[in-house]
């Protein structure tokens, strides 16, 4: 049929014809290579990954079509290659278990199966790209809590990095689990503690009474001798009001506390990291009258700030970046130069 319509053509017109009849076959030719050519070869990036063509004795039926061998080929290749990835997205999390109803029963880890490609609202972005970075560990403990266990207890309240509730300790390191990213390898489990050195309440919720405790020793709150001057606010200019950056963005979650070796030892005396940051905040602010009262009050017991020992482990896990070891270093700085010199020579 092909050749009668490229003959009639021709004799209608030799030179046009014969050259649109040879770029037909040629591009006839290109495409049957192309289709010899396996897909992810030709760069397609829909074909994830695959082996090479099987035998074309895998499909009789198809025998004397090879592009649609083809076909059949990358659709079983491609079936197998989300199949695998598809169970490579299940992730094992093993979370501490242990409640004061059963205070006899020993703690242990418990194992959950989170399919990651369907958890909280990443969830479709992880089947898009299959990798779990983005995604964080309290939306998999969310996951657990409403399909799997309802008995696991744990706190949050924000999931936005705000609130401070969801510290915990995840594979080895304090954080809070709202900020912290799911580990995308598969082949390991997250494991999931409380914080460390704390009295559990129930499997990841701490008792934190001693820690507020400690907090409100250092009287967080503006503390002035005068009144305003217009009678309304107390202002402060852009400059003083710098001054509180990498201070005043704590948000109280513990973990630099409870990392703290000094405060493992010291709990009742060590102020701790997280308190002695906070007490430098109000030190640090230009509105406030009591400075010299604030640092004699942490100063008068020499283990409630000279406790610190520059371990740095506060400040390798502060999950909002701060620096509560360098505040410290600060604060001792601070109380060293306002004492007269005859007091520094008698130390
Ligand atoms: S300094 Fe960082 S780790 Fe410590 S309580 Fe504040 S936000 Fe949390
Ligand atoms: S630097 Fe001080 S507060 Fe921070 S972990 Fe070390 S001892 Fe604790
Ligand atoms: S839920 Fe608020 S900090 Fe994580």
């Amino acid at each position: 049929m092909q050749i009668t319509i490229f003959s009639f053509r021709i004799k209608q017109d030799k030179t046009q014809s014969f050259s649109i009849g040879i770029a037909r076959i040629k591009k006839q030719k290109t495409y049957v290579k192309e289709l010899a050519t396996p897909r992810h070869q030709q760069g397609d990036s829909r074909v994830l990954s695959r082996s090479e063509p099987k035998n074309q004795s895998d499909f009789p039926i198809l025998e004397g079509h090879p592009a649609a061998q083809q076909h059949a080929e990358i659709a079983l290749d491609t079936h197998a290659t989300v199949k695998t990835n598809i169970k490579k997205l299940v992730k094992e999390f093993r979370i501490y278990r242990w409640s004061a109803d059963h205070p006899t029963n020993k703690p242990f880890l418990q194992s959950y199966f989170v399919d990651l490609s369907d958890c909280g609202p990443y969830g479709k972005f992880y089947s898009k790209h299959f990798s779990s970075k983005d995604g964080p560990v309290l939306d998999a403990l969310q996951k657990i809590k409403a399909e799997s266990d309802s008995s696991l207890s744990y706190r949050r309240s924000c999931r936005e990095g705000i609130c401070g509730s969801c510290s915990m300790n995840i594979d080895g390191t304090n954080t809070v689990a709202c900020l912290k990213p799911i580990d995308g390898d598969t082949s390991k489990p997250t494991i999931i503690t409380p914080l460390p050195h704390m009295f559990v309440i129930k499997d990841l919720v701490v008792d934190l009474t001693n820690f507020y405790q400690q907090y409100k020793t250092i009287e967080p709150w503006l503390k002035t001798r005068k009144p305003p001057k217009d009678r309304r606010e107390y202002r402060q200019s852009p400059e003083d009001r710098k001054k509180l950056d990498g201070l005043y963005e704590c948000i109280l979650c513990a973990c630099c506390t409870t990392s703290c070796p000094s405060y493992w030892w010291n709990p009742e005396e060590f102020l701790g990291p997280a308190a002695l940051l906070n007490a430098y905040r109000w030190i640090r602010d230009s509105r406030d009258d009591f400075t010299g009262e604030r640092l004699q009050a942490l100063t008068e017991n020499q283990k409630r700030l000279y406790r610190c020992r520059t371990i740095k482990n506060c400040t390798a896990t502060c999950p909002k970046s701060l620096n509560p070891a360098d505040t410290i270093n600060k604060m001792k700085t601070k109380r060293l130069l306002s004492q007269p010199v005859k007091w520094l020579e008698s130390m």
